[in-house]
């Protein structure tokens, strides 16, 4: 049972029928959810293509049955994403009109819809390149990972659009925690430089910012939990809080794995130990935003379409069974 600290897993949710084997159509998973989980994340349905599908036409009835069911069984919801330049509706991402009054129309509508009814917000997701610049990344404007259109949102309004989206939602939502997340920055590089020369330029202006959000989409062999524990600590040592918001372990990253073995299932159980542990030990217990899996069932994986292998990153296997990960995973929590 993970809910004996705050413990959060993604979760795939209906959306007109385009994807129906969400968990709203899932006992088996709702099951699953409640008994070891204490919080959600919408794994899609609450970025901006699906509440915001044509300009000024929002679409909450979905992502709305999400998170009732949530409240309804006393879990809580940590909402994902305001701003990302990803999963962005097309008339958003060829908007021709003043940029800085479109997002605080998609921030305000949608950050005051959710407030009292979500704990925490991914604000902005994911605004820097992996490529660096004399030890820092760049901010994310052409570059190929982003669906060919690079960040819309940096393009036309410059670094400021990340304040600004912060105070936005602040001013929407005046007590939800309010988190910038991002993927690769717990290796202690580049990456993490930019996240936390961000973090004292937001700190510095007063801006509303509460915590970094660390995807955690990491291999079974990298980055070292030494590394991952000096990230968490830079960014702890800053005040601020620490969510790991959508760890999955890769076991086949280079698709040479072609089936996941007892010792794969117990180098796995070890590596959710590891994090878990580097977590509990780099970050203050009033700064820990928790713990969220991206996916319950490996069957239920992103993964697998995005490096082409099979793979098993998860806590449960297809058939929805505990595997020796969890059993890592709780032996690390305190
Ligand atoms: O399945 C529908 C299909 O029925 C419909 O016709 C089609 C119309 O375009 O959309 C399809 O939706 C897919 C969606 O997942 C739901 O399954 C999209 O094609 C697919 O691109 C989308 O992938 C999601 C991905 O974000 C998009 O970048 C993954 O499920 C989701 O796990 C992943 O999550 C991201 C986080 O939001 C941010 N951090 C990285 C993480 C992994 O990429």
């Amino acid at each position: 049972d993970l809910t004996a600290s705050y413990v959060g897993a993604a979760v795939p949710a209906e959306y007109q029928n385009w994807f129906s084997n969400g968990i709203l159509s899932r006992p088996d998973l709702q099951n699953v959810v409640i008994q070891h989980f204490d919080q959600i994340t919408a794994e899609n349905i609450m970025k901006s293509s699906y509440l915001q599908p044509t300009q000024g036409n929002f679409s909450f009835e979905d992502a709305d049955n999400l998170v009732n069911w949530a409240l309804d069984n006393g879990v809580t919801v940590h909402a994902h994403a305001l701003v990302w330049h990803s999963q962005m509706p097309d008339w958003m991402i060829n908007f021709s009109g003043n940029w800085e009054d479109m997002m605080e129309a998609h921030i305000t509508t949608v950050a005051q819809h959710y407030a009292g009814k979500v704990v925490s917000w991914d604000v902005v997701n994911e605004a820097f390149n992996d490529n660096n610049d004399n030890g820092y990344a760049s901010y994310r404007d052409t570059d190929a990972n982003s669906g060919g259109h690079g960040s819309p949102w940096y393009r036309n309004l410059g670094k400021d659009f990340i304040p600004k989206a912060f105070t936005m939602a602040r001013a929407a939502d005046a007590s939800a925690e309010l988190y910038y997340n991002d993927y690769n920055i717990e290796d202690d590089g580049a990456k993490l430089n930019s996240v936390l020369r961000l973090a004292d330029e937001l700190l510095a202006d007063d801006v509303p910012i509460n915590g970094i959000g660390f995807q955690m989409h990491v291999n079974y062999d990298w980055p070292s939990a030494e590394a991952i524990g000096t990230s968490f600590a830079k960014v702890a040592a800053k005040g601020l809080k620490v969510k790991i918001t959508e760890l999955d372990i890769k076991m086949n990253p280079n698709g040479d794995r072609d089936n996941f073995t007892a010792a794969m299932a117990q180098q796995q159980k070890e590596r959710y130990q590891e994090i878990v542990a580097a977590y509990f030990a780099n970050v203050p217990a009033n700064q820990r935003g928790g713990i969220s899996v991206w996916g319950v069932s490996d069957a239920d994986s992103w993964i697998p379409n995005f490096t082409g292998h099979n793979d098993w990153p998860l806590l449960f296997d297809e058939q929805l069974q505990q595997k020796p990960a969890i059993e890592g995973f709780a032996n690390a929590l305190q």
